[in-house]
């Protein structure tokens, strides 16, 4: 209907439609040092374009007779019902995506519009309890990249809880940044300036760690997060984690069904297929690839699945083989990139239509109609 009443009105579109014109309107919007850095990957980026390249192998079978008139795309997800199965999947120094710098605020504020969650990066250019002042009415959940000093992760997340979070997602992939051509060969690569930070820079117990204060030595202070930062966490600190919130305990990273069995068996309460966009290890397999295993393993407990959904029928697709809720990670800042809030939303508003008017043309009405019946493999 909009398409013909703005027809009709003589309305011409602000932003693409496609993914696409959206990637090179976004490429031509940003500083080729950001453009690297949010479209690049890991090596030859093979398993970056593997992941989009996954869901074409992947038809949806048509049904009638359904009457599919109205659809239902909400979702259950750790006691909420949420209205969208989509979700922004965290992204790291978002702000360089906004013209203001202020990408996590203006996220935030896409997600209150759409009703589509966002998950915000520990390494957020705002802090953690603004963003979360934007929320109303749609749930966030806070990303963390869990620091070697055990006093600053509970602190990170203790403040995730009491600034209304629901749940903590802890990312498990990338405690060593992957070999990253386009970032490498980005002189000023953007992490390095510091503006991620806004976390650490505020935060009491990092603060009591430095002689100076972050505001006084900023050098010192980016010397002393990237001590902190590489963790490669193991088995032995899921108990840890989970001792540290009620809230919903979700690891992001998982691919292989043993890894999940033995993460459900210590307590998490959702698990995270991933590959980080294909941006930490060139060569794995496409996360689309992964999925069905991660589902059989994980039952009855709900899948959060990203990497590589370019469309609203590429996410009908991650729903029908079994996650729970799909990530949006590039087209999110792509869209930030070309207009702020009002861009972002049109990139959500685009993937929810999309997806909305393939379950009504294919007869899929619900989201429990989308089983991997409904599905068959193309090549
Ligand atoms: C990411 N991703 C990410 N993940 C995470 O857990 N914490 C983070 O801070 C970041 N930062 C980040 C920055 C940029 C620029 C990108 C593109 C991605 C990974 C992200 O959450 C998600 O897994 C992928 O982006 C999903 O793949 P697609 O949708 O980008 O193909």
């Amino acid at each position: 209907q909009e398409i013909y009443l703005n027809g009709l009105g003589g309305l011409v579109p602000k932003y693409p439609f496609t993914h696409e014109e959206l990637e090179s309107a976004a490429r031509a919007a940003l500083p080729p040092s950001v453009w690297s850095y949010v479209a690049g990957g890991a090596g030859d980026e093979h398993t970056q374009r593997a992941n989009a390249a996954a869901f074409t192998r992947w038809g949806l079978v048509p049904r009638m007779f359904v009457g599919a008139a109205r659809r239902d795309l909400s979702v259950d997800l750790f006691g909420m019902r949420l209205r969208s199965p989509l979700f922004m999947a965290p992204i790291g120094v978002l702000g360089l995506c906004a013209q203001d710098g202020h990408g996590d605020l203006a996220a935030a504020r896409a997600a209150e519009l759409t009703g589509v969650p966002m998950v915000a990066s520990t390494l957020s250019v705002d802090p953690l309890e603004a963003v979360a002042a934007e929320f109303e009415e749609t749930p966030g959940f806070f990303q963390l990249y869990t620091p070697t000093d055990k006093d600053l992760a509970e602190n990170l997340v203790r403040r995730a809880e009491l600034a209304g979070y629901r749940g903590i997602v802890v990312t498990l992939d990338t405690w060593v940044t992957g070999w990253r051509p386009r970032d490498l060969a980005t002189a000023n690569f953007p992490q390095l300036r510091g503006h991620c930070l806004a976390n650490y820079f505020g935060d009491p117990v990092f603060r009591a760690l430095l002689d100076r204060t972050p505001e006084e030595d900023p050098g010192a202070a980016v010397l002393l997060w990237t001590q902190l930062f590489g963790n490669p966490l193991t088995w032995d600190d899921i108990p840890w984690l989970r001792s540290l919130t009620a809230l919903p305990l979700i690891v992001k990273g998982l691919g292989h069904p043993e890894d999940v069995r033995r993460a459900k068996d210590l307590g998490v309460d959702g698990v995270y297929c991933s590959n980080h966009g294909g941006r930490q290890a060139n060569g794995g397999l496409p996360a689309l690839d992964m999925l069905p295993g991660v589902v059989e393993a994980a039952g009855e407990t709900p899948v959060l699945f990203d990497s590589g959904v370019r469309s609203g029928s590429d996410a009908v697709k991650a729903l029908a083989l079994g996650a729970t809720a799909v990530g949006i990670g590039r087209p999110c800042a792509y869209g930030l990139a070309l207009g702020g809030t009002e861009g972002l939303v049109h990139v959500l508003r685009s993937l929810l239509a999309e997806a909305d008017l393939l379950m009504a043309v294919d007869g899929y009405p619900s989201l429990a109609d989308l089983t991997p019946e409904a599905l068959r493999r193309v090549g």
